[in-house]
């Protein structure tokens, strides 16, 4: 699907119109990936109106990010949270996915990017189901990636890192041509780590497993909004290495993500998993996720951000000013 205007783009400090967001084609971030980035999701709540889900969690991983790569962000945590709000409330959305990215800026191609200016652009847009609204019920195929993730060492998962992107490009293209809807990878010692763009769950036995965050995996809002509200229905979760057969014996599988939410996977390599369908407790999982993302129940952890409320309350203060 074609990328669709937008209204307002969020760069360095003002608000501008989709046309005039565009930078230099010598942008250290082009030429070497040097960038890191949030994705978060505003919903249409029933009890609170428009709210970022999460904001102050993906606010502090923008940051841990960024300090892994030595960057110092220009703005408080506090500004950048503003501006988050700014954006969707100048695009008048009610619900939409923000794609915040800091990134080293025009000024020299040399690799080090120390005298490169720190950029920051939060864009808005709508985004519906990620892997299709079909699969949220029925659950998707998957194969296992014949790429790996990143091996420790080398590029820092727990970085949010653009340059990441090019190894879940192999892993969802190589799913792609063979016909499967995402791909699971695993990490260099051969255990499960997670999707393109997604963590990967189990259940076994009614108890639920997760790779832990030394599998190479991104440390998700979204795993960590599961492994709260399943353990406070009571479940266990285990957070170990998972070898890659016991994908194979699971009684359900399913990715969580931002973009993802909660998919189940029906399949694995055309084995069938569990029964081929969403398993019970897949379901019961994501319908109290979903019931919290919509606002249908309280906001019982403090997970959202009101927009409109949140403007209100800092009306007043100073306008933004990024360097
Ligand atoms: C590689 C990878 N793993 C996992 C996730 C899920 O993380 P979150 O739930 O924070 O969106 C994402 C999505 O950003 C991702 O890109």
């Amino acid at each position: 699907m074609p990328f669709e205007e937008v209204k307002k783009v969020w760069m360095n400090g003002r608000l501008v119109d989709f046309a005039d967001a565009k930078i230099h084609i010598f942008t250290h971030a082009l030429h070497y990936g040097s960038g890191l980035f949030e994705g978060i999701r505003c919903y249409n709540t029933k009890n609170q109106g428009p709210a970022i889900f999460r904001l102050h969690d993906h606010t502090r991983r923008l940051y841990d990010s960024c300090k892994i790569y030595r960057m110092d962000i220009p703005i408080p945590p506090e500004q950048f949270e503003k501006a988050c709000v700014d954006t969707v409330a100048a695009n008048e959305f009610q619900d939409c996915y923000l794609r915040p990215v800091v990134y080293r800026g025009f000024y020299s191609l040399g690799v080090d990017p120390s005298k490169c200016p720190i950029d920051i652009v939060i864009g808005a847009w709508k985004w519906g189901k990620y892997l299709g609204p079909e699969a949220l019920e029925h659950g998707v195929d998957v194969r296992v990636s014949s790429w790996n993730r990143m091996a420790p060492n080398t590029f820092p998962p727990l970085a949010k890192a653009t340059g990441n992107y090019m190894n879940s490009i192999l892993i969802r293209q190589e799913a792609a041509a063979d016909g499967y809807a995402e791909g699971i990878a695993l990490d260099v010692n051969g255990y499960v780590s997670e999707g393109s763009g997604e963590n990967v769950f189990l259940v076994r036995d009614g108890r639920i497993f997760t790779p832990p965050l030394g599998a190479s995996i991104l440390a998700g809002i979204t795993r960590s909004s599961i492994i709260k509200i399943a353990r406070d229905f009571g479940l266990e979760v285990v957070e170990g290495l998972v070898p890659r057969e016991m994908l194979y014996i699971a009684d359900e599988v399913f990715f969580t993500g931002t973009a993802a939410e909660v998919t189940p996977i029906r399949s694995i390599d055309r084995v069938q998993i569990g029964n081929g369908k969403r398993g019970p407790i897949t379901e019961r999982i994501q319908k109290e996720f979903f019931a919290y993302i919509g606002g249908e129940i309280p906001d019982r952890y403090g997970w959202f951000t009101p927009v409109y409320a949140e403007r209100a309350a800092t009306a007043r203060k100073p306008a933004l000013v990024a360097r």
